[in-house]
């Protein structure tokens, strides 16, 4: 069934476990994100970024629509969230598109001018009951910039800093800079998990993790230990979709039927999204 964001999320906190995010670009990563979560028996949060919306030709509706009918009807909770929005236009579209929170990312600005966008977007969001998550650090490698300049002075998220913006914005999540970087292909982020555990303490909203294709598993339990509720996972889904086409495309030259390498790209996004769920959403031990 269709579910709520915040209350995913919130359970997770409560559980000391977390919620997988998943972006979904096509109407076979929204399948796939579903067979996964439905296969480990845990709820999921299909999230529409931006970016993938520029790449429906500015249109949110199409995926949007696609999305809240797979999630009504799931065996298991699905919430959708939209995620790294700059634009105010696609931020008042979130509601009525059937999106139950959304990530509103002002982070590129500097601390003033964050704090003051992400206020009026938590102002806009509450009134019309959504949940709102928003940055503050350098999370990198967005909009194709270079991945690795998460270890830059100054990049990581600093927790009195973040106390304050949470106080003052009024969000209901911050994204956080750890260590963490975006679109990476190699599994290789080091986390700095007593940041974690000071964030952690500062804020009493969830944390949310960026980024989280390229770090290990083992990292990841451990900042889902530390209290990160809401892991964001993309390229993850590209690589596995993406290798799987590929192999099939080569054993097969001869192939036109879209169907055979789209169902083949969709099965492997389907079995990372259940392992990922079993590595990030199984609730710690006690
Ligand atoms: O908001 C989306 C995520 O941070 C995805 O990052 O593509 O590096 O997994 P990733
Ligand atoms: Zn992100």
């Amino acid at each position: 069934p269709l579910a709520a964001t915040g209350e995913l999320v919130g359970s997770a906190a409560a559980a000391r476990s977390a919620v997988v995010a998943f972006n979904v670009i096509t109407l076979e990563h929204i399948e796939a994100v579903v067979a996964g979560a439905e296969a480990a028996g845990a709820p999921v949060l299909l999230q529409v970024s931006e970016n993938a919306v520029r790449f429906r030709h500015g249109r949110l509706l199409p995926l949007a629509r696609a999305a809240t009918a797979a999630a009504e009807q799931a065996a298991v909770p699905v919430a959708l969230h939209l995620d790294h929005v700059q634009s105010d236009d696609l931020l008042r579209q979130a509601a009525d598109a059937g999106f139950s929170s959304v990530m509103y990312d002002a982070a590129r600005l500097p601390y003033a001018e964050n704090l003051a966008a992400t206020r009026a977007a938590a102002e806009w969001a509450h009134a019309r009951g959504l949940w709102i998550e928003a940055e503050l650090g350098q999370v990198g490698g967005k909009d194709g910039k270079p991945p690795l300049d998460a270890h830059a002075p100054g990049a990581r998220t600093d927790p009195g800093e973040a106390h304050a913006f949470v106080a003052d914005s009024g969000v209901d999540a911050l994204a956080v800079a750890i260590g963490n970087s975006h679109a990476m292909t190699e599994r290789t982020a080091a986390l700095d998990h007593d940041l974690v555990e000071r964030l952690a303490d500062a804020l009493d909203v969830p944390l949310v993790l960026h980024g989280s294709s390229g770090v290990p598993d083992a990292e990841l339990t451990a900042a889902v230990a530390g209290g990160l509720a809401k892991v964001n996972v993309g390229t993850a889904l590209n690589i596995a979709m993406t290798d799987a086409i590929r192999a099939h495309l080569t054993a097969h030259p001869e192939a036109v039927d879209s169907r055979k390498y789209l169902g083949v790209g969709r099965e492997a996004m389907a079995q990372e999204v259940e392992r990922l769920i079993r590595v990030i959403g199984a609730p710690a031990a006690a």
